[in-house]
């Protein structure tokens, strides 16, 4: 019982409570929002207090947290669908990459984009995320590649989140690739990486943490050492692509640094897995950029389950690998293509998602006194949602206790 005026009460509601391994569904209950947070939480009928000013009526649909992208390169100009077309050809992504197409190509395109068609092309995409019940979304950089066109990338994920209703965190990933003014000169351009990008995105707090592409079509584990290091000086939090098209032990880099995350890990092996668990890394899974890579090699499951690796689930929404902003969809695809279980897929767009992000203390679950982002869905069991392909199921989406129109 609550004393405090309530804002919002959401009556007749089956709450879907997520622990750290699995999600369970309470019987019919309620929850009290106010001043944005959860106040309260309970089975049945709420004995009411204080007064209430708005009301909700369920009709005994299912509440979830609402939805974390906790992986996106959303802020981009352009788009890669020939790359799509040669691919069918017969040509890899690795070969477009060498032949100056891939990422450089989107840097180009967003490079050349002015900030409001790059803040317009974006925010068609947050708008197609946040209609899929997306609240929070974590935006990187990485298709500028020099100090102004990086800065212009996080400066627009900072005004789309000032924009729109939903939480946006910003990850610079200026070591996404070699930019063409650099070609040959790697060592270079990591020394303007964290010389002047880094810094300068810092000191301007357009960046929440920094990541890097440590491939041999990226950058070697010593070069993003030097990003790492150039982030801890920062006090920035890392995370890292790592793992995606071979070994280069990225994962096991990432935890050294107490990484909030280590992404895409098909080629993780057990060292990897172990130094994960022992740093607390997340292990971001991709599967829209595995399914539309038509790539093989599923990430080892069984061995971050067996290592108690918190497991999240991301759209990549980028350009050349994930063009998705569908985050219901990879729930289907983390069960279909990885196997995870729909409760695990689940715990990977919400609880284990906000772990990635650093911000498990106010979001990813239904508790009191937490941020009241909320989704309330047409299905009757939280594996529905997993099921469908590509559930069309979302009912209502409240982003701190505030219900937004869906369209
Ligand atoms: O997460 N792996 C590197 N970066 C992206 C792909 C970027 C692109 O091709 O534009 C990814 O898959
Ligand atoms: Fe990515």
């Amino acid at each position: 019982m609550s004393a405090i005026p309530i804002d919002l009460l959401i009556r007749n509601v089956r709450i879907v409570a997520c622990d750290d391994a699995s999600c369970s569904v309470a019987p019919p209950g309620f929850v009290e929002i106010a001043g944005g947070r959860i106040a309260a939480v309970g089975v049945g009928a709420p004995a009411l207090a204080g007064s209430v000013r708005d009301e909700i009526d369920a009709g005994g649909a299912l509440l979830t947290p609402g939805l974390i992208d906790c992986h996106t390169h959303l802020v981009y100009a352009g788009n890669r669908a020939r790359e799509f077309e040669m691919r069918l050809e017969g040509a890899s992504y690795e070969s477009i990459a060498r032949a100056g197409g891939g990422i450089v190509s989107t840097v180009r395109q967003t490079r050349d984009a002015d900030t409001e068609t790059l803040f317009a092309e974006s925010a068609r995409r947050l708008e197609s995320l946040m209609r899929h019940g997306v609240t929070t979304v974590e935006i990187k950089s990485g298709y500028g590649l020099s100090l102004a066109a990086e800065l212009k990338s996080l400066r627009v994920a900072r005004s789309l989140g000032a924009r729109f209703p939903i939480g946006v965190r910003t990850t610079l990933l200026a070591a996404h690739a070699l930019p063409p003014e650099f070609s040959g000169r790697p060592d270079d351009y990591i020394d303007e990486v964290v010389q002047r990008i880094l810094p300068e995105a810092a000191r301007l707090g357009l960046a929440d943490a920094v990541d890097a592409f440590c491939e041999t079509i990226g950058f070697t584990p010593a070069q993003t050492r030097r990003v790492f290091e150039a982030a801890r000086a920062h006090g920035l939090p890392v995370k890292l692509h790592a793992e995606q098209l071979s070994n280069q032990h990225g994962a096991a880099l990432a935890a050294e640094f107490g990484a909030l995350s280590a992404d895409h890990l098909e080629y993780l092996d057990e060292a990897g897995a172990i130094a994960m668990a022992r740093a607390g890394t997340v292990a971001v899974l991709l599967p829209g950029a595995f399914y539309f890579l038509r790539d093989t090699h599923v990430p080892p499951i069984d061995l971050l389950r067996r290592h108690g690796v918190a497991m999240a689930v991301a759209t990549d929404c980028n350009p050349g690998t994930s063009p998705t902003t569908h985050l219901p969809l990879m729930l289907n695809m983390a069960c279909t293509l990885f196997r995870l279980t729909p409760a695990e897929a689940l715990l990977g767009v919400t609880r284990h998602a906000a772990q990635a992000l650093g911000l498990q203390a106010t979001l990813g679950t239904i508790e009191v006194g937490k941020v009241a982002d909320l989704c309330l869905w047409n299905v009757d069991q939280p594996a529905a949602l997993a099921y469908e392909i590509g559930a069309g199921a979302l009912r209502a989406r409240f982003k701190n206790g505030v219900q937004h129109p869906l369209q």
